[in-house]
């Protein structure tokens, strides 16, 4: 057991071990049925506000071939859904489990769980992080390419929760970073200018732009996610149309290096922001990245609650 519980809420708590995470995914997705003697009988909890199909099956999942157990739950069925606190809750958990995996709503909210809970908490996505998937992404690019140092990432698409986790893990591994986006649809000042901080030691460059044309030139990595994120559908129409111009497709991506890789967290929309000739086509690599998820949420769960 961990002498200090670490938790997962921020990219930011994975600065000095990044790399290694990655690495160890890498190892462990080699043998994937290994029971780890270190892990049995380890609890985990998940309590998601949100739909999920890819972390809640790998962390399920994760656990199980890990050795330990895990516990869904839906706030609705829980006494936090009428009205118990986050702190007593997180209290109450630390007593029965030895991990909790929060999706939410609200980052604060998941930061009041870490707050007041003795045992790890890992952010399982919220409205400004989704820090367990980066590692899925950085991992698929190490696989492909045999390092991350010095390449170029250009995300096209909303300034949203995977654009702050991927501007902070690029800067971290020194991957140079691009965000393209509409105007109005920047990233947070928060996380540009932390990952520019980041930067200035790892020897990266990260920007901001709104041409994607050019700014997908020479890319090796092309990302993107959803121009709607979940609790914004009020706003999908309005989404739909500001976001036109920054479809990854055929023509998009003709700008990139002839090598280049396609990623995108998933689920993904054919036809908005991703044409099917490139999320299907020979330069994608979703499917694999979608697997890694997998192989990182065990190694996040041995760092975080290996005896
Ligand atoms: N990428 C990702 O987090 O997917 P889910 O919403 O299905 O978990
Ligand atoms: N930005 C998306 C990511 C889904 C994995 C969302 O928050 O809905």
């Amino acid at each position: 057991m961990n002498e200090v519980k670490r938790d997962i809420v921020s990219v930011l708590d994975m600065k000095d071990d990044l790399e290694d995470l990655i690495d160890l995914s890498i190892e462990m997705k080699k043998n994937r049925y290994k029971r780890y003697a270190e892990l049995d009988n380890r609890v985990l909890a998940l309590i998601f506000e949100k739909p999920s199909t890819r972390t809640r099956v790998s962390f399920e999942t994760a656990m199980d071939q890990l050795g330990g157990h895990s516990i869904y739950l839906n706030p609705n069925d829980m006494q936090l859904g009428r009205g118990e606190t986050i702190s007593d809750t997180a209290k109450v958990l630390s007593g029965f489990v030895d991990a909790i995996a929060y999706r939410s709503f609200s980052h604060s909210n998941v930061e009041e769980l870490a707050k007041n809970a003795t045992i790890p908490v890992i952010n399982a996505l919220d409205d400004k992080e989704h820090p367990v998937q980066i590692i899925a992404d950085l991992m698929t690019i190490k696989e492909e390419r045999g390092r991350l140092r010095g390449l170029k990432m250009v995300y096209v698409g909303d300034g949203n929760n995977m654009a702050h986790s991927l501007l902070l893990a690029s800067a971290i591994v020194g991957i140079n970073i691009t965000v393209s986006c509409p105007h109005g649809y920047e990233p947070d000042d928060f996380y540009v200018n932390k990952a520019k901080e980041i930067a200035r030691s790892s020897g990266s460059q990260v920007m901001v732009s709104h041409t994607p044309e050019s700014d997908v030139r020479d890319a090796d990595v092309i990302y993107t996610d959803v121009w709607t994120s979940m609790g914004e559908e009020a706003e999908r129409e309005k989404r739909e149309n500001d976001f036109k111009e920054f479809q990854v497709n055929g023509k998009l991506v003709s700008q990139a290096k002839s090598d280049f890789i396609f990623l995108h967290c998933l689920p993904a929309h054919r036809g908005l922001e991703v044409t099917p000739d490139v999320i299907d086509g020979e330069h994608s690599r979703v499917f694999q990245e979608a697997e890694n998820r997998l192989h990182t949420e065990k190694a996040v769960l041995f760092k975080l609650i290996a005896r």
